[in-house]
């Protein structure tokens, strides 16, 4: 008995597991899929959701007239957010700053770490620009002043100031801050907060449903041998494999 357990312990014992998996074929599943019904409403929402979201607007408003879908939100408003997002990754971060307060005064008065984020990144680009005495007049006059509010804006300044101690930017350990990724980690704060003033969650659906799916299958995979999804965009469904 016990020498069992230890063979199903060893990495060829797997294969003795995987025996007691249910088998369901194609056919089976197939027939168990037809059964489930989904509503085109609820697809067309998620579409909808979706391009809204990532802020394709003139689809948008096409989906809308062809599907009859409403959006939840004013679909004018996504050419300004996108504008605004748009505007950080370009690095005119001044220029970000004024469309969200025409946006909308109350976002920046209400997330002071929206604020900040978005001086360290003005910061980030007058180094990038080789401008140091403007940087660190900036950073003295609009930055310092939050840092004394706050230990962590304090770090991320101390952070962001390093920069200008190296001559080889591009090798040093705080170097990521003049990365594409920074701006797009700032931009994607801008289009959360422009979002929530709108009620809207900031996340769309679509890519959470699939990750659902994936999630899934891998708890299924301990259980049974199925037509499996293994890619997302055509989601075909494979033959189980042979057991
Ligand atoms: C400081 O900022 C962090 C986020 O950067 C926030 O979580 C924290 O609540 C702030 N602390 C104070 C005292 O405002
Ligand atoms: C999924 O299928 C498409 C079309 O056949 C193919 O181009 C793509 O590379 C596949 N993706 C993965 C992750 O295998």
């Amino acid at each position: 008995m016990s020498l069992f357990w230890i063979v199903l312990g060893q990495p060829g014992g797997l294969e003795e597991m995987a025996t007691s998996k249910k088998l369901i074929t194609r056919e089976e599943w197939e027939k168990k899929l037809s059964d489930v019904k989904i509503r085109k409403e609820d697809m067309n929402k998620l579409v909808m959701d979706f391009l809204v979201m990532e802020g394709y607007v003139e689809a948008a408003e096409k989906f809308r007239v062809e599907s009859g879908t409403e959006p939840d939100i004013d679909l004018a408003t996504i050419t300004d957010r996108m504008a605004a997002k748009k505007a950080v990754q370009c690095g005119n971060v001044e220029d970000a700053i004024e469309k969200v307060n025409d946006f909308n005064p109350e976002i920046l008065d209400t997330n002071p770490q929206l604020f900040f984020h978005l001086q360290q990144q003005r910061l980030i680009e007058l180094i990038r620009d080789g401008k140091v005495e403007e940087a660190l007049e900036f950073a003295q006059e609009e930055l310092a002043p939050r840092g004394e509010e706050n230990q962590s804006f304090l770090e991320e300044l101390e952070r962001t100031v390093a920069l200008l101690a190296f001559e080889d930017v591009s090798n040093c350990p705080v170097g990521d801050l003049l990365d594409m990724s920074q701006r797009l980690k700032t931009a994607s704060e801008v289009d959360a907060a422009i979002l929530a003033s709108q009620s809207h969650e900031k996340d769309p659906k679509l890519p959470s449903l699939l990750k659902m799916l994936i999630w899934a299958q891998s708890q299924l995979d301990e259980k049974a041998a199925y037509p499996r999804i293994n890619n997302l965009s055509t989601a075909t469904l494979e033959d189980p494999r042979d057991l």
